[in-house]
């Protein structure tokens, strides 16, 4: 369709988005093997559900998923969108164009006028922030482009950006080793559609390495828009365990969450013994199940899993079918599909177990008995 006749459909009152979801995920392997980092269960349903609901309270109507890789599973798991009250459109990335080229590729799709807002989110965040006041600013400034940003701690990890006594950004240093501030790209973009027309087509590009620092040379109005609510990137297992247990907890509220809020949460067919303790935010999947006596704290356990009595599971993931033996102690790790850890074992800080696993229990036993 051409970019006349798509305005021609475009209604009044609709809001599109970019959803930029064609990252390898390569941090949180062996989860990412076989699933990308937006499908990978959060709080009860696929990381990506959390955004999308939450988009569509922001008053986003359509949203163009921007795939690359395994790209057909977004639109096995995500339909029409008719589920979030929303319209979704699947574009595909033969080879990953990265975040610039795959917002410019999506471009097609756009039913907006060029001077209509349009937002571009990074599909790894999640984040409380308030995308009408970010739009708000962002026309009242007419901007090119309007970024949400957000302080952390460590700015090195992510595109640092200072701005100046109107907000205006003055400069975008991507994965910089020296920041000059802690205010960094929370992943949340109002682009003016004619901005992002006029990015280079069917090529490699990055928004934050090319297109921001391109806009700031050339002079044009890059705002920021500075907000301190709930705001975490998950692309590394600590973070996306985090987040889990966040939502469950009820610290950033998701619609998408698929019970109460509370210290833990039970799927469908999950069960654990009256004496097991879970809390943290647990989040423990369809079918799996905890045995007495033991503690599940601050963890995503996926379906299907079996944890041991007395074992003591903190700050960790495990995948599908995975097993669990009596006693053992996980903390800070993640255990792939189908692994079996026997008990006995003590697996801690930033260890991955790989699907398929096993881990034996100990050759020599000791015991008391004569
Ligand atoms: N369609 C498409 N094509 N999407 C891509 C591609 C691509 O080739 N490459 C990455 N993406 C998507 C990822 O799936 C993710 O949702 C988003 O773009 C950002 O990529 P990440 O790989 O997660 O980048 P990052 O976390 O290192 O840094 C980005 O996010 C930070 C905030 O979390 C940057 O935007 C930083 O500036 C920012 O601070
Ligand atoms: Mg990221």
């Amino acid at each position: 369709m051409s970019t006349v006749e798509n305005q021609t459909a475009h209604e009044a009152g609709e809001l599109e988005a970019i959803m930029l979801v064609g990252g390898q995920g390569t941090r949180l392997r062996p989860l990412t093997i076989g699933v990308p980092k937006p499908l990978l269960p959060t709080a009860g349903v696929p990381f990506l559900a959390h955004q999308l609901a939450r988009a569509a309270q922001a008053g986003v109507t359509r949203i163009i998923m921007a795939t690359a890789y395994r790209a057909e599973m977004f639109a096995e798991v995500f339909g029409d969108g008719t589920g979030f009250g929303l319209e979704i459109v699947y574009v595909h990335e033969t080879e990953p164009l990265g975040t610039g080229g795959g917002i410019r590729n999506a471009a097609a799709s756009l039913r907006s006028g060029p001077d209509e807002p349009v937002v571009v989110l990074n599909g790894d965040i999640l984040s409380g922030h308030d995308l009408s006041a970010q739009l708000d600013l962002h026309r009242k400034t007419d901007a090119a482009v309007t970024l949400h940003l957000v302080e952390v701690p460590d700015p090195a990890r992510f595109g640092c950006v200072p701005t100046d006594f109107d907000g205006r950004v003055t400069a975008f240093l991507e994965k910089t080793p020296n920041p000059v501030t802690n205010q960094i790209n929370a992943g949340c973009y109002v682009f003016t559609r004619r901005y992002i027309d006029a990015m280079p087509a069917g090529q490699v590009l990055s928004v934050e390495r090319n297109t921001f620092p391109d806009l700031i040379a050339a002079g044009e109005t890059i705002m920021g828009f500075v907000e301190s609510a709930y705001w975490l990137d998950v692309g590394t297992p600590e973070a996306y365990v985090r987040g889990s247990c966040d939502l469950v907890l009820g610290e950033l509220s998701s619609p998408a969450v698929p019970g109460a809020t509370g210290s833990s949460l039970l799927l469908p067919g999950a069960s654990a013994d009256p004496s097991a303790t879970l809390c943290g935010g647990t989040v423990l999947g369809s079918g799996s199940s905890v045995g007495a006596g033991a503690m599940v704290d601050g963890s995503v356990i996926f379906d299907g899993v079996r944890i041991g009595a007395g074992a003591q599971v903190t700050a960790s993931v495990i995948g599908s079918g995975a097993k669990v033996g009596d006693g053992a102690i996980l903390d800070g790790v993640v255990i792939g599909t189908g692994a079996d850890i026997a008990g006995g074992n003590e697996l801690r800080h930033g260890l991955r177990v790989w699907p398929g696993v096993t881990l034996p229990g100990t050759a020599v036993r000791f015991s008391t008995d004569a």
